[in-house]
């Protein structure tokens, strides 16, 4: 509530933030953390067995990934950090000042690995044959960083989800509150185990994908080389679908209740059961296709090894998607709701308001006369992290939705509001007073007469002494 409201009236706050990560995730898993181990055995197979065409082919798939990774992927992992830092400054607050050290270390680790990436990819040839035994151990150290980096991040996201023991500090220091407390959370390990065995799964589609571009035919490297992709593919995935299911058996079960929501939206979820059909046979495509490439990889037609290629992308992004989405109604489970106001506040918010406690408004109380400008502010505090007025999720093609007469009563939205946390639990409990409740429920009735493209609010208005 200290913080300037970003807020974009089209696309959503939530649209923005989902485009940067999935993108940075569907780049980042099979094409660094499972390609740089993938490219470095590949590399080693060949340096063994005296295999230049092998050689040749890892290293113009590395090319791929090396463009790919330090461009849109470097940009969206840093992407990651602008666009939820606007979104919503109040979490990232709170998530630096239990990680810092995490962060940190983090971000060590993220420099090293574009350095090492560098001297991989760029001394590749240089080094020649003599030169090899160190090129691979660069490429092990490679992978160990870029897996490092995942490591780090996925105890941050697991804590969002599961804060499991962690007691935020009170004045008072508690074991409970360090970041280790908060690091090894209930899903740590069950999210780590899931997303290396997906990495390192898609990174072999992803390659199997890259074989045809780089090879003939009848290229002598071609048939192993599928063959050994297919196989390296199909070993992982066994690990990918029993750590998948850890993961899901430790997600808390009001989180995991959300998930036909989730997976579809509300308006779908009549399609959930499709979507968990297609989820399936988008397995078994996998499989189909990688025993297929183990038992004849020279018939493997290149349709067949983009199929897999697009499936295993889609999956990595609905699996972010259901991530983010079922962690609702919090940012960080049962310490700040995503709206960015903490749990513990809202008892004194409910009496005081939240206006009260808000720069970036332009009204800090409720009166007769400001009421639609009060409940705009109102909104953009309470509401805006997550809907837009006139855009995607827009608050009153929502309300429209359920009140469909179109001659909505501000008492009607206001009671909805008050108990919305019950009927749609993704939703958090409206944190201000009374009296706001009413003046955002007169803005809304407002702007279904009146639409309006929301601003963001940079500006604070003056607190007046009382
Ligand atoms: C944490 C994010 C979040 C916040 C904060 C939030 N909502 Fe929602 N709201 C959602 C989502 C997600 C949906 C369902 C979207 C869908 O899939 O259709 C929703 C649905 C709704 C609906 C339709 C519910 C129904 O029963 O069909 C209304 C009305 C609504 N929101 C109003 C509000 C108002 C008013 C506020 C602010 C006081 C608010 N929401 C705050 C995320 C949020």
């Amino acid at each position: 509530m200290d913080f300037p409201l970003f807020h974009l009236d089209f696309i959503g706050n939530r649209m923005l933030v989902a485009i940067t990560a999935i993108t940075h995730v569907i780049v980042n898993h099979p094409m660094a953390v499972g390609a740089i181990p993938l490219a470095t055995l590949l590399e080693w197979r060949a340096w063994r067995n005296n295999n230049a065409g092998l050689d040749e082919l890892a290293r113009k798939i590395t090319f791929v990934f090396f463009v790919i990774t330090t461009s849109l992927g470097a940009m969206t992992g840093v992407g990651i950090w602008f666009t939820t830092s606007l979104v919503n400054p109040d979490a990232i607050g709170s998530l630096l000042r239990v990680f810092f050290w995490g962060w940190f270390i983090e971000w060590i680790v993220f420099v090293l690995e574009v350095i090492f990436i560098m001297i991989y990819f760029l001394t590749w040839k240089k080094l020649g044959h003599t030169g090899k035994k160190g090129h691979i151990i660069t490429g092990a150290a490679l992978a160990l960083f870029s897996w490092l980096t995942m490591a780090i991040i996925t105890g941050i996201l697991g804590f969002m989800m599961h804060s499991g023991s962690w007691q935020p500090y009170f004045w008072q220091w508690s074991e409970q509150s360090s970041m280790f407390a908060a690091f090894f959370n209930p899903l740590y390990f069950p999210q780590l185990w899931f997303r290396t065995p997906l990495a390192l799964m898609t990174a072999g589609l992803f390659f199997l994908f890259l074989v045809p571009f780089f090879t003939r035919k009848n290229d002598q490297v071609r048939a192993p080389a599928v063959r050994m992709l297919s196989l390296w593919t199909i070993i992982w995935l066994p690990f990918a679908v029993l750590a998948g299911l850890w993961y899901w058996n430790r997600i808390p079960a009001y989180l995991a209740e959300q998930t036909p929501v989730a997976v579809t939206t509300q308006a779908y979820t009549s399609w959930y059961q499709t979507i968990l059909v297609l989820l399936v046979i988008m397995v078994v495509a996998i499989i189909a296709v990688s025993a297929f490439g183990m038992l004849k990889p020279r018939r493997l037609p290149r349709l067949a090894l983009i199929v897999p290629f697009v499936f295993a992308m889609a999956l990595l992004g609905y699996f972010e998607r259901v991530r983010e989405f079922i962690r609702k109604p919090y940012i960080i489970q049962n310490y700040m709701y995503a709206n960015g106001f903490r749990i513990q506040d809202y008892p004194l918010l409910k009496q005081d308001g939240v206006l009260k406690h808000a720069t970036y408004v332009t009204h800090h109380t409720v009166t007769e006369e400001n009421k639609v400008a009060a409940g705009k502010d109102v909104f953009m505090l309470t509401c805006s992290r997550c809907h837009t007025v006139s855009g995607i999720n827009s608050v009153t093609q929502k309300f429209d939705d359920l009140f469909p007469n179109r001659a909505w009563q501000p008492q009607q939205l206001s009671a909805y509001m008050a108990n919305m946390h019950n009927v749609r639990p993704f939703m958090p409990p409206f944190p201000g007073s009374d009296a706001e409740r009413d003046a955002l429920a007169e803005f809304i009735v407002d702007v279904q007469y009146r639409p309006i493209r929301l601003e963001g609010a940079q500006s604070a208005a003056p607190v007046k002494q009382p």
